[in-house]
């Protein structure tokens, strides 16, 4: 499994859920009722608060979320039929929050007893598939065993579907996650992610795949002014905090480093974040008899920035 690289920001402050027991949330009758009963209001408050921008995608939680509240009153009235199709597909360049949101996904799904437990396990073709023959289908159900009774994320999820090999054992990990979003989708929910040019011709290769997903959720790249945003939470979260001058380079460093190859969004943010800190204990550490202060402690000044790559070899 991989290690989670994500960091939840806010997390500490989600209220724990209600626990309204099966009873009294079937008893509902109103909105405002499963609301409560549920707290899920409380996850899409932090969603909006925390995350900078991606109003777009906001608004697709708040759509999917009230879809999900009227089918529990639906459900109270013994109006529904099954278990709706919840499984859903993130495309996105890396670093545009696909991951982030997937946790707070499955939180709402969680708090509106759609899935018994809410935790989410991310993993990848390596985690599904096997290298010789017999091996892929232990892996696969190993990892979707983890998974029930939550959210299966699995990054870059096209890579299970090699059309070049004949005989890719991904086809076999494919068809056995097939059976389970149908079978079992009571009990799992799977959000395949990645780049949304790769994922369009991954689905038209696989429209069994294709039709199972309920929801499909583009995130679009961040602007300079949101990808700052971000980097100025990043820095309160870790006490740290940008000296005189230094927003304006971080902006610089940002329009240059935007149109670069291999540029990441927020994850390059909290990657240059992280070696300005490297930077500023370098520079700390060079003075060895100075008492050093709070503000010292927590300044990231210009030349912490500007010592990037980015600008001594803007060309490159
Ligand atoms: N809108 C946002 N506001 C604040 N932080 C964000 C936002 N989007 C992403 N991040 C942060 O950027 C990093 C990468 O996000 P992640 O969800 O892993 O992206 P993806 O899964 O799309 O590659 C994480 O540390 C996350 O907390
Ligand atoms: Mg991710």
């Amino acid at each position: 499994m991989n290690a989670p690289d994500y960091h939840i920001p806010g997390s500490a402050a989600v209220a724990p859920a209600a626990d309204a027991g099966p009873d009294e949330m079937a008893s509902a009758r109103t909105v405002n009722e499963v609301l409560a009963q549920s707290q899920v209001e409380s996850v899409l408050d932090e969603l909006e608060r925390d995350l900078v921008g991606l109003a777009p995608i906001k608004q697709r939680i708040r759509d999917i979320a009230a879809l999900l509240v009227i089918d529990k009153l639906r459900i109270n009235l013994g109006l529904a039929a099954e278990a709706p199709s919840l499984h859903m597909c993130f495309t996105g360049n890396p670093g545009t929050g696909k991951t982030t949101v997937a946790l707070r996904m499955a939180e709402i799904l969680h708090r509106l007893g759609y899935v018994r437990k809410g935790h989410l396990v991310a993993v990848t073709r390596d985690d599904l598939v096997g290298q010789y023959i017999g091996h892929t289908a232990p892996k696969t159900r190993e990892v979707l065993k983890k998974a029930m009774g939550g959210v299966l994320f699995i990054d870059e999820a096209y890579y299970l579907y090699r059309p070049e090999n004949e005989r890719d054992y991904g086809q076999e990990a494919i068809e056995i996650l097939l059976q389970v979003m149908e079978n079992q989708r009571d009990d799992l929910v799977v959000i395949l992610a990645g780049y949304k040019d790769r994922m369009d011709t991954f689905f038209k290769s696989n429209p069994g795949l294709s039709s199972r997903i309920a929801h499909h959720l583009d995130f679009p790249d961040y602007a300079v002014d949101e990808l700052s945003q971000i980097a100025q939470r990043m820095l309160t979260q870790q006490h740290y905090h940008f000296g005189d001058g230094a927003e304006d380079v971080f902006r610089d460093y940002l329009e240059r480093r935007i149109g670069q190859p291999h540029f990441a969004n927020a994850r390059s943010v909290r990657n240059a974040l992280d070696r300005a800190r490297l930077r500023q204990a370098s520079r700390l550490f060079s003075e060895r008899d100075r008492v050093l202060d709070k503000a010292d402690l927590t300044t990231l000044v210009p030349a912490d920035l500007l010592a990037s790559r980015v600008f001594q070899n803007p060309s490159s």
